[in-house]
């Protein structure tokens, strides 16, 4: 037998020496619930662990993460009132806004990403503006996630994430942003992103399920890979700093595909219901906790992942930091 791979895995030391990759924890994004009513604040039943904040807990937050290592985290806004138009996402001083704003102030290395959507927003629950036929208006909605997003860069962001799924939107951002100054905003584009039942957990948390119908006449068919690499292209074309693949688990082939297709940046978001499914095993005894989400998260990287949003983002740089 001339070829032995075991080895190379004798001991600690011969492993580690050898090995391919590594989470790093200023790679990690923790996505962040804030709500505008102080009643709405507290502890997400279907995601342990994770709860809406207050503005106030939120930038507590925000420090404690940064201390950590996590030098970034997604913004998710929950209103205090929802209309058909979104009325309160444009809103400069709505609830975003000023988190934005308070968290540059607090912890101004902090790189804040604000999800720009709308279904948090409006009282169909929909993505976008709804037409007479209970279609989503693509051009419409996207007039408004432009005049959105600029309130978000007035607020000091530093990152704009559209996850609405509208054509055209990367392309319209991009244009108002330069044309206001705000050449260093950056874009990262919710690009690949499928119409996916693990998303549950997040609409209880952002209070954002469909009124009516679902979310497939703009999210992704989740059998389609072709048409994903299609979708990137789009949105690279149009002006994206960085793309993303959502969910994560299921879609580890894509973020690999992306990876050999493309050279910008791919973020991959490890979303609410792939949390949900991991924290209740754990509860239960069926998975080991810490090696599991060890495993879960170089699974990213070795897909070819940069950037990892993830809500284990505190968790792991908290036990990566007790290591040493
Ligand atoms: C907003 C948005 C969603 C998520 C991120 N941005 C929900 C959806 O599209 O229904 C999901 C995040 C998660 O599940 O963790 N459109």
């Amino acid at each position: 037998m001339n070829s032995r791979p075991r080895r190379l895995r004798r001991t600690p030391v011969v492993r580690a020496m050898i090995r391919e990759h590594a989470v790093r924890v200023d790679a990690l994004v923790m996505p962040m619930f804030v709500v505008a009513r102080e009643s709405d604040a507290g502890p997400i039943s279907s995601m342990p662990g994770i709860s809406r904040l207050t503005l106030e807990q939120a930038v507590a937050e925000a420090r404690e993460l940064y201390a950590l290592g996590v030098r970034s985290v997604l913004l998710f806004g929950i209103p205090d009132r929802k209309d058909a138009v979104a009325s309160s996402n444009y809103d400069p001083n709505g609830i975003v806004q000023r988190t934005i704003a308070a968290i540059k102030a607090a912890v101004p290395q902090m790189y804040v990403i604000a999800d720009l959507c709308n279904c948090e927003y409006t009282d169909h629950g929909h993505c976008g503006i709804v037409d007479e036929h209970g279609d989503v208006d693509n051009d419409k909605t996207v007039d408004l996630l432009v005049r959105t997003a600029l309130t978000y860069a007035q607020a000091g962001v530093d990152v704009i994430a559209p996850s609405d799924m509208m054509d055209g939107r990367v392309e319209a951002l991009r244009r108002s942003l330069d044309a206001r100054g705000y050449t260093a905003v950056t874009i990262m584009a919710y690009s690949a992103k499928y119409a996916s039942a693990f998303y549950g957990p997040f609409r209880e948390a952002a209070d954002s399920t469909p009124q009516f119908g679902d979310r497939r006449t703009y999210q992704m068919d989740p059998p389609n890979a072709r048409e994903a690499m299609r979708e990137i292209s789009l949105d690279i074309e149009e002006g994206a700093d960085v793309v993303m693949v959502k969910p994560a688990l299921p879609y580890l082939d894509i973020v690999r595909m992306a990876r050999d297709t493309f050279d910008v940046p791919i973020a991959v978001y490890n979303v609410s219901g792939e949390y949900s499914m991991v924290q209740a095993a754990i509860e239960r005894g069926w998975l080991e906790r810490d090696r599991t989400i060890d495993e879960l998260l170089v699974s990213f990287v070795r897909a070819g992942a940069d950037i990892i949003i993830t809500y284990f983002a505190k968790e792991y740089a908290q036990r990566a930091a007790t290591r040493g």
